[in-house]
């Protein structure tokens, strides 16, 4: 018998931003009944992997005009710069926050918080757990999660389609992993927080849960999607695997080298060496690999990252996971050798549109986290700062969910009788999809090829170099891809735990967000931020400060401007 479920205000999405924003909803009012969905347990989520630490201004010597301005700077002023100051200014109390809620934040010998330097951030003002700051944000989110009661979990659950009525969120269709049947969830108001799409590329730190499930769900029910262009690639992953090795390894003064033993970076940002923004120096790894100052190995090219003259103790005390991580995935103690690293993509820029209250356009639908674009980082994101995006904008749209929700409720509870079509129509789109995959025997096109084919279209055409040709061909295959989903056949036709279903559906929504993501590339004819086109490798205000918002139409995306918001930083050339 198929299940149906009804709650106030669904959050799809458990991580830092899906958490914070449930605990906002949730403490907003106990007449509330909030469901956290998530395709994986909460503490699976991908902000459990988040390693250096989360932005925010709490020393004398530091200002919000200063983090504002850093972020602006960083973000090669695309950002709103209305959002960022709002941001800026939240971002203390929720550290706080997490603080009272008991988050192990590293402390200076007085005991007050500890803060270290991030890349293009001009004073030290990044507070951290050690280097797994994300496990431990999380595990406080989540603990804090579990005092109330209204609050309800839905844990190993996939969200396969938004239901929209008259241009109104009306809840979502899910699958149960456990045993692969459909539900229909009704709710007054669905906050997305599925996180970023980064699994759309080959060579990434994501987990291979970011495939952008949210963004691809909220742009084909109308919402629009903003800047996805500007992909970010994290300059130091370990080659093959694509493990991040922290920023913070830098902030704590480690140097990055070539094959000639020199610190290169001096050459592309003298004055900040390795803190330097991502966008810049994942160009400049790039650049001395393709130039022959790379060094070779098993997984391609790489440069070193050493962090030997920082000692054994310090780098126990405040890099541990480094260590563990480059000792049991390159084989090697970052305390007696370099550790080979390569850019990777790291996060998603662009995502779906947003105010700072984290509402779309369609009524009833929220989006936070690295799944929204609010835009506080503009063109390219500062290390650190999503951490606190998570906190701030989830809290704001916690809190602003449950106020429409709760509006709502005075016009009755949420009965199939109110919609207008029966719930057995919503199910069953969702249904035959599940069934032409089981039904197909061998032949078709395997899921794992065409996700692999994906993949490394992305990387090869839509990395951190771009130019039209390349984007073009990046567009051609991904239609090709779409036929080839059609067609694809899946072994496991079992009911439990049945994730070849899983990645089917993943796989739609992958190619969704990866063709918005080429066909907005393609259409802003300059360089910004991440954004670096070969054939326009200027930043062009004249013609291109503005957002691009893409909206979902069969034949592709539709693309919209819309204006920067500029408040009093002035678009300047961006100098390290
Ligand atoms: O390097 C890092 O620890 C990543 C931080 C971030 O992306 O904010």
């Amino acid at each position: 018998m198929t299940e149906r479920y009804s709650y106030d205000v669904v959050i799809v999405g458990g991580g830092a931003a899906g958490l914070r924003a449930a605990i906002a909803a949730a403490s907003h009012s106990d007449k509330l009944s909030v469901a956290v969905i998530s395709k994986v347990y909460p503490m699976r989520s991908h902000t459990v992997s988040a390693e250096g630490g989360t932005a925010s201004v709490l020393k004398e010597y530091d200002s919000f005009e200063l983090h504002a301005s850093d972020t602006i700077k960083g973000g090669d002023y695309l950002a709103d710069q209305d959002a960022v100051e709002a941001f800026v200014k939240e971002a203390p109390s929720e550290i706080i926050q997490l603080e009272h809620w008991g988050c192990p934040w590293s402390r200076e010998p007085d005991g007050k918080l500890a803060v270290r330097a991030f890349g293009g951030m001009s004073v030290k003002r990044t507070v951290f757990a050690a280097d797994k700051t994300g496990f431990h944000m999380l595990h406080t989110l989540f603990q804090h999660s579990l005092r109330y009661p209204n609050i309800i979990r839905l844990d190993e659950w996939f969200v396969s389609s938004l239901i929209m009525e008259d241009g109104m969120v009306k809840g979502l269709v899910a699958l149960d992993l456990r045993t692969r049947e459909l539900a229909f969830i009704a709710s007054r108001a669905v906050i997305m927080a599925t996180g970023g799409a980064g699994r759309i590329f080959q060579f990434t730190t994501n987990a291979v849960i970011k495939t952008g499930d949210g963004m691809a769900m909220a742009y084909r029910a109308g919402a629009p999607l903003k800047d996805m262009e500007f992909i970010q690639f994290h300059p130091t992953a370990l080659p093959g695997s694509g493990i991040l090795i922290t920023e913070a390894s830098r902030g704590e003064g480690g140097y990055l080298i070539n094959k000639d033993q020199e610190r290169f970076l001096k050459r592309y940002t003298p004055e900040k060496m390795e803190l330097g923004p991502r966008d810049i120096l994942s160009r400049a790894l790039i650049t001395e690999i393709r130039e022959g100052r790379g060094y070779e190995g098993p997984f391609g090219s790489y440069v070193l990252l050493d962090l030997r003259h920082l000692g054994e103790e310090l780098i126990d005390r405040k890099l541990p996971f480094v260590r563990e991580l480059a000792r049991n995935y390159a084989g090697i103690d970052p305390v007696h050798e370099p550790i080979p690293v390569r850019p990777a993509v790291h996060y998603t820029m662009g995502g779906i549109h947003t105010d700072v209250l984290g509402r779309t356009p369609v009524a009833g639908l929220y989006a936070c986290g690295e799944a929204a674009c609010v835009s506080i980082n503009g063109a390219n994101r500062l290390g650190s700062n999503s951490l606190s995006e998570c906190l701030v904008f989830g809290r704001a749209a916690g809190v602003d969910a449950a106020t429409f929700a709760l509006s709502k409720k005075g016009q009755g509870e949420i009965e199939d009788s109110n919609l207008l079509n029966p719930v057995g129509e919503y199910l069953r789109i969702d249904e035959e999809k599940i069934y032409g995959l089981l039904k197909r025997e061998g032949g078709g096109e395997r899921l794992s090829d065409l996700r692999s084919h994906l993949q490394s279209i992305m990387d090869t055409n839509v990395g951190i170099f771009r130019d039209s040709s390349g984007l073009q061909e990046a567009r051609r295959q991904i239609r090709e891809l779409r036929t080839g989903l059609q067609r694809a056949a899946i072994d496991d036709k079992g009911t439990v735990y049945n994730t070849e279903v899983i990645e089917a559906f993943e796989l739609g929504f992958m190619l969704d967000v990866a063709d918005a993501i080429a066909y907005s590339a393609l259409i802003r004819e300059e360089s910004r931020g991440a954004h670096y086109r070969t054939d326009f490798p200027k930043r062009d205000d004249k013609n291109f400060l503005f957002h691009q918002l893409s909206y979902y139409s069969p034949g592709g995306p539709v693309i919209k401007h819309l204006s920067v918001s500029i408040t009093k930083w002035q678009p300047a050339e961006r100098k390290y």
